[in-house]
């Protein structure tokens, strides 16, 4: 077993504050060569989910790749404008498409300015803008809308990451679908379609999920000029099958004469970055306590919301030791953070020396849906940000938090 961000085996965490989230751009990089032979192979576009990774200091990297950005909303769009190349001219450009479940008017209002693409999660929220957004289509050829469906084909993803569950709102069902498309022009203006419904999954479940999609809007797709796969695609997983995508992808397009994009967020940074931390202190309690400089429901949330138990590692010049499960090794230790809440815990790990007041320890792959996620609950720092290289060993402190972030929240 060893450590999934391979590249920070040799990683010192001394170099940086604590805490801290170190980027390794090479390893970004590695990522997005491989998304960059799908599009290159296969003819569609890819986008990085700003949602996983919005980290915009990487953006000149990103954008040397990829097609652009998809946002949640207004705020990750106005990113996407501003910082991932959506406001530049020419071969410079990079798109910027938003979907969210509702847009309220001066949301809405806000991203027809600057958005190539907008997608309504109802034909109900389509059919309320429609005229709006015409009239902005009129004074803006690029801006284009789709409709997010629901092919309600569900691949086995966890119930709270799974949008095809049974009442899911994320989506219009086939049946919904054509019961609020009957008008003439109640299309007039959908130029695409958007489906999003795998979770860290290979080829094999977006095929099946494809085929679920064709058999049941395939009155639409005809007229359709693009279709957007969405995210959950572990491209850059070993094991993933890319030429079998890359052959599906083509098949599709010839088919239905559509542009297919793709919008992953995970696998652009998956195993590019780790956690850094400090053990403040060490305590019993009918076991041995670490309580550390990082909080789970402040730093790293999905390991309660999803719930999962992250990697440790140590420094390598502590011998670069993974941690065990509890009592695998000689030392166990609950690994906990400073909050009140009982249950900021990250998990129970064990390693071959008793842990040292002052030691710094790595949690394994935090750059996606972890970054993205911190707070300041209980006044919990937020952690700092750094990119490394791990070829020239050259590290960048490239932002720091203090006292502000938590007072400008609250008033
Ligand atoms: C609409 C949409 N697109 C893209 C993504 C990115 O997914 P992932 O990071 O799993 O690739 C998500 C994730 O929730 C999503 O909801």
């Amino acid at each position: 077993m060893s450590i999934n961000s391979k590249t920070f085996v040799g990683f010192d965490p001394r170099r940086v504050p604590s805490p801290c989230f170190v980027v390794d751009e090479v390893a970004v990089e590695r990522n997005l060569k491989i998304l960059n032979r799908v599009q290159q192979e296969s003819g569609a576009k890819v986008l990085l989910a700003l949602k996983a990774f919005s980290m915009f200091n990487l953006a000149p990297l990103v954008n040397r790749y990829l097609t652009g950005t998809c946002a949640s909303g207004l705020h990750e769009a106005r990113l996407g404008y501003e910082e991932f190349g959506g406001q530049l001219t020419g071969k410079e450009k990079r798109e910027v498409h938003v979907f969210s479940a509702a847009y309220t008017q001066q949301d809405l209002s806000e991203l027809l300015r600057f958005s190539d693409h907008v997608v309504f999660n109802s034909v109900q929220q389509w059919l309320r803008f429609q005229s709006q957004a015409l009239q902005m289509k009129s004074e803006r050829s690029s801006l284009a809308f789709g409709l997010r469906i629901n092919p309600m084909h569900s691949e086995g993803a966890a119930a709270i990451y799974d949008p095809c569950a049974p009442g899911s709102r994320l989506g219009i069902t086939a049946e919904e679908f054509a019961r609020h498309t009957g008008s003439s022009d109640a299309l007039n203006g959908i130029s695409g379609l958007h489906f999003h419904t795998l979770c860290e999954q290979g080829f094999e479940p977006l095929d099946r999920t494809l085929a679920a999609v064709e058999d049941q809007f395939a009155d639409y797709l005809p007229a359709m000029s693009w279709v957007n796969f969405g995210g959950g695609h572990h491209i850059t997983h070993p094991e993933y099958d890319i030429d079998g995508l890359i052959q599906r992808i083509r098949r599709f397009q010839d088919k239905y004469n559509v542009q297919v994009y793709l919008e992953p967020g995970e696998a652009i940074a998956i195993h590019t970055g780790v956690l850094v931390s400090e053990v403040l202190d060490l305590v019993q309690n009918q076991r041995s306590l670490a309580i550390l400089d990082t909080s789970a429901t402040c730093h790293m949330p999905d390991t309660i919301e999803m719930p999962y138990r992250a990697d440790v590692f140590l420094a390598p010049s502590e011998g670069g030791e993974l941690a065990g499960e509890h009592a695998e090794k000689n030392n166990s230790y609950r690994l906990g953070g400073q909050t009140c809440l009982a249950g900021d815990v990250m998990g129970d790990y064990s390693f071959d020396q008793p842990l040292q007041i002052g030691q710094r320890l790595m949690f394994d792959d935090m750059s996606h849906y972890t970054m993205v996620k911190t707070s300041t609950f209980n006044g919990i720092g937020l952690p700092a940000i750094a990119v490394w290289n791990s070829i020239t060993d050259e590290v960048n402190i490239v932002k720091e938090f203090g006292y502000e972030e938590f007072k400008n929240r609250l008033s």
